[in-house]
C-alpha cells in the first residue's frame, strides 16, 4: 500500500497520489497517460482525473504499479478496474497490468487462440489473472523475451501446464523452460515466430505473432516524444552495436503493425511502413553512441 506520508511533493493535490518508494518503471504512465507524469526519478501525479475514464484509467495504473506506490486519499473501489484486466487492446490481444516488481514494471500480454493461449512474459502470479486465464482456456505457451522478464512465469508454467520459451543464452534466468531455443535462426512455434535479437541482453528473443503483431520485449518500443522508434540506451545490458544489428533484421517483417514492448511504449505504424521506421530507427541509433 502507498503511505500518504511518503507521497513526492511534485504530486498535484487531489485523491491520487505517488508515493518515493516508485522505481519509475512507467508502467503508470502508459496506462494513464493523462494523469501520470515523470520527473525523471520517479511517477507523479501530474493532473487528476477529470473524467470517469480517466478515473478508471489511473485506477488501472494503480493495480498494475509493481511497487504499490501509487495510493488514494479516499477509499476507491477498484473493482471495475481489477475486472478489465486483461484489457484487450486489439482483439485477442490483451495486456495483463499487475506488472512485475522483479521484472522492474515489465508489461506482459496474453493472447488467445484456438490453438492455445499464449503468455508473452510474465505479470504477477495473481488470484484474478489465474481466474481470468482459467475462464478463457488457460495457458499453454509462455514467451519468454530475454532474462529481465521472467518474473512469476514458473508459477503459471506449473498452475497451467504451459511450456515456457527462452534462448539458450538467457536461459540462466529458467533453467528448467521447457522449450530452450539454440542458435540464431527464426523459429516457428505454433503460430508464433520467434526472432533472434541480441543487444539488450546477449540472448533477447522477440515474437511475431500472425506476421503482424511484435512482441519486442526491452528491444524496441515507440518513443512519443521523439516520434520514433528505438531502444533504450541506458538499459543495453549486452551491446548498442549488436543491437542496433539486430534491429536492423527487422526490416525483413514488412507486414508488422504494432509493436508491443515490455519497457517503453506501444506503436502502431500503417501497412507496409514498418520498414522504413526500422530504418529511421537505426539511423537514429547509430548516432546514440
Ligand atoms: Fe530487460
Amino acid at each position: 500500500m502507498a503511505k500518504a506520508s511518503l507521497q513526492l511533493k511534485e504530486n498535484v493535490e487531489g485523491n491520487f497520489f505517488v508515493d518515493s518508494t516508485c522505481i519509475d518503471c512507467g508502467a503508470c504512465r502508459r496506462f494513464a497517460p493523462a494523469v501520470f507524469g515523470e520527473t525523471g526519478e520517479y511517477s507523479f501525479v501530474y493532473r487528476q482525473p477529470q473524467t470517469d475514464a480517466e478515473e478508471l484509467e489511473a485506477q488501472r495504473s494503480l493495480l498494475a504499479c509493481p511497487t504499490a506506490s501509487i495510493g488514494t486519499h479516499h477509499t476507491a473501489d477498484l473493482n471495475q478496474a481489477k475486472q478489465s484486466f486483461p484489457l484487450e487492446l486489439v482483439p485477442g490481444i490483451h495486456i495483463n497490468g499487475f506488472n512485475a516488481r522483479d521484472s522492474f514494471g515489465a508489461d506482459s500480454y496474453f493472447i488467445r487462440h484456438p490453438q492455445g493461449n499464449w503468455l508473452v512474459d510474465s505479470p504477477r502470479f495473481t488470484k484474478h489473472l489465474v481466474k481470468v486465464f482459467e475462464a478463457k482456456g488457460g495457458i499453454d505457451t509462455i514467451f519468454l523475451t530475454h532474462q529481465d522478464d521472467v518474473a512469476d512465469a514458473r508459477d503459471y508454467a506449473r498452475h497451467f501446464q504451459a511450456k515456457r520459451i527462452i534462448h539458450r543464452l538467457d536461459a540462466g534466468a529458467a533453467k528448467d523452460a521447457e522449450i530452450i531455443v539454440e542458435g540464431e535462426e527464426d523459429t516457428q512455434i505454433g503460430p508464433g515466430t520467434i526472432i533472434f535479437t541480441p543487444g539488450h541482453t546477449r540472448g533477447h528473443q522477440v515474437l511475431l505473432w500472425e506476421d503482424k503483431f511484435l512482441f519486442t520485449g526491452d528491444h524496441f518500443s515507440w518513443f512519443p516524444k521523439l516520434n520514433r522508434f528505438g531502444s533504450f540506451r541506458g538499459a543495453c545490458w549486452f551491446s548498442w552495436d549488436v543491437q542496433i544489428q539486430s534491429i536492423e533484421k527487422l526490416k525483413l517483417y514488412q507486414n508488422v503493425e504494432w509493436v508491443f514492448p515490455g519497457h517503453g511504449h506501444r506503436g502502431k505504424v500503417e501497412q507496409q511502413s514498418f520498414p522504413d521506421y526500422v530504418e529511421e530507427a537505426v539511423t537514429w541509433m547509430k548516432s546514440v553512441q
